[in-house]
């Protein structure tokens, strides 16, 4: 349980507040590169601030203020130029570093003025990794931004987006929360599909250690041992604001105090050893709610996690819990982020911060060696079932399980490569 006051300091994150400023101190995924293909900006809200992402014609990234300085026009409409961004109403233009470097009108009638030296535009750092596109928000100089080993494994990638209208922490409490793959996932999975049981195997242990990037959770089941990856291996809740689940990533980022935007990073291992290129990682928006009934809709593994997130309130009352054993990662999350505002208000770093470039290669995660996901039980009378996750069939990529609305284009995509790599193993 928390205090009102603790509650309202981790859980702000606009311009000023104390999280809100350690949060910009790390880089944040905001968009897919994938989805400038198409369109050349892309309004985003990012910890209470209104701004705008795009690419110029020369492949520049830009982030800047989504409000023109001239007369306040929203740049989301303003049109990519070789060099900057330029706003549709008069023209100004602007470049990545939130220079203006052209005003049309006044540099015919006044150039001697040079009025645009003057004018100036918020602008932050971006970065394209992995298929994202990365905003940094924080003071300078940034840190590095995480080269994960896993972003450069074979396979099919795709990036999948939500947005889920409710704060971030509750989101991140899930990434470090073990017992509720058993409850939310495993056995409501099987009575949503109408079915009374079985239970699945009860948690016997959890255990949570810390490290450089995170926390390692580790379980064991009726069904498993400390020998199991569950315990042996275990998954990371990856700091300050993701899971890493092996193949997958989930990051929680913030919109605003009452908004977050899920940002999902899927790899299916495609049978073979042979290298893959994939041209460019596809991004989606998932599917939310059940546009029958206004209902949060329940059938996949992250939109379940989304019902949970939800109902837990647009900002969970953390003065009204009752913590047990179970929670003792969330505990320890909430600390470390209480212990680092005082870090920051020092002058340090917060955890996870790496500034040696140096060593940002490929960073170990933890990984299952058999690759399975969490949901399958491994023996007991269950063994080999599938309970949230989807087992494929023999000879196919395993459906995605993770959120609705794939569109069939890309699922199919996934099929025809596989099936051709399979083909030749
Ligand atoms: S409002 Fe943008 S150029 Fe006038
Ligand atoms: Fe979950």
């Amino acid at each position: 349980m928390l205090s009102e006051e603790e509650n309202c300091t981790l859980t702000q994150v606009g311009p000023g507040t104390p999280m809100g400023e350690l949060m910009r101190r790390y880089w944040q995924p905001i968009a897919a590169v994938s989805e400038l293909d198409t369109q050349s900006t892309k309004p985003v809200r990012l910890f209470g601030e209104d701004l705008v992402l795009y690419r110029d014609r020369a492949g520049t990234y830009g982030l800047l203020d989504r409000h023109c300085p001239h007369r306040r026009a929203d740049l989301s409409y303003g049109y990519a130029e070789d060099c900057g961004l330029r706003c549709h109403y008069h023209g100004w233009a602007f470049d990545e570093t939130g220079r203006c470097i052209d005003q049309p009108f006044e540099e015919t009638t006044h150039p001697e003025a040079r009025f645009k030296d003057r004018v100036q535009v918020k602008a932050y750092p971006v970065e394209a990794k992995a298929g994202l596109l990365w905003a940094y928000l924080g003071p300078q100089p940034a840190p590095c931004l995480w080269d994960w080993e896993v972003f450069y494994a074979t396979g099919f990638k795709q990036i999948v987006f939500a947005e889920v209208p409710c704060n971030w922490l509750q989101c991140q409490e899930n990434s470090i929360d073990p017992v509720h793959f058993e409850w939310l996932h495993s056995n409501w999975s099987v009575r949503l599909r109408g079915r009374d049981g079985p239970y699945s195997p009860r948690h016997l242990k959890v255990g949570f250690d810390e490290f450089d990037y995170g926390y390692i959770y580790r379980r064991v089941r009726e069904d498993t041992t400390e020998e199991d990856e569950l315990w042996s291996v275990g998954r990371a809740c990856l700091w300050p604001n993701a899971l890493y689940t092996g193949d997958h990533f989930e990051w929680r980022v913030p919109i605003d105090d009452t908004h977050t935007l899920s940002v999902g990073w899927f790899l299916d291992r495609l049978p073979g050893d042979a290298p893959f290129e994939q041209a460019s990682i596809p991004s989606w928006y998932a599917e939310t709610t059940d546009v029958r009934t206004g209902r949060w809709l329940d059938t996949h593994v992250m939109n379940q996690d989304f019902v949970a997130w939800l109902g837990q309130g647009v900002i969970a009352d953390r003065t009204q819990e009752h913590l047990g054993d179970s929670d003792r990662g969330v505990t320890a999350v909430r600390k470390r982020f209480l212990d680092d505002l005082e870090v920051i208000a020092d002058g340090g770093d917060p955890k996870a911060i790496l500034r040696d470039e140096s060593h940002n290669e490929r960073l170990w995660l933890p990984r299952f060696a058999s690759g399975q996901p969490t949901g399958i039980t491994r023996s007991g009378p269950n063994a080999g079932q599938a309970t949230a996750y989807t087992l494929g069939e023999a000879g196919k990529p395993r459906p995605f399980s993770f959120l609705a609305g794939q569109p069939p284009a890309i699922a199919a995509e996934l099929e025809r490569v596989w099936s051709e790599r399979n083909s030749q193993v």
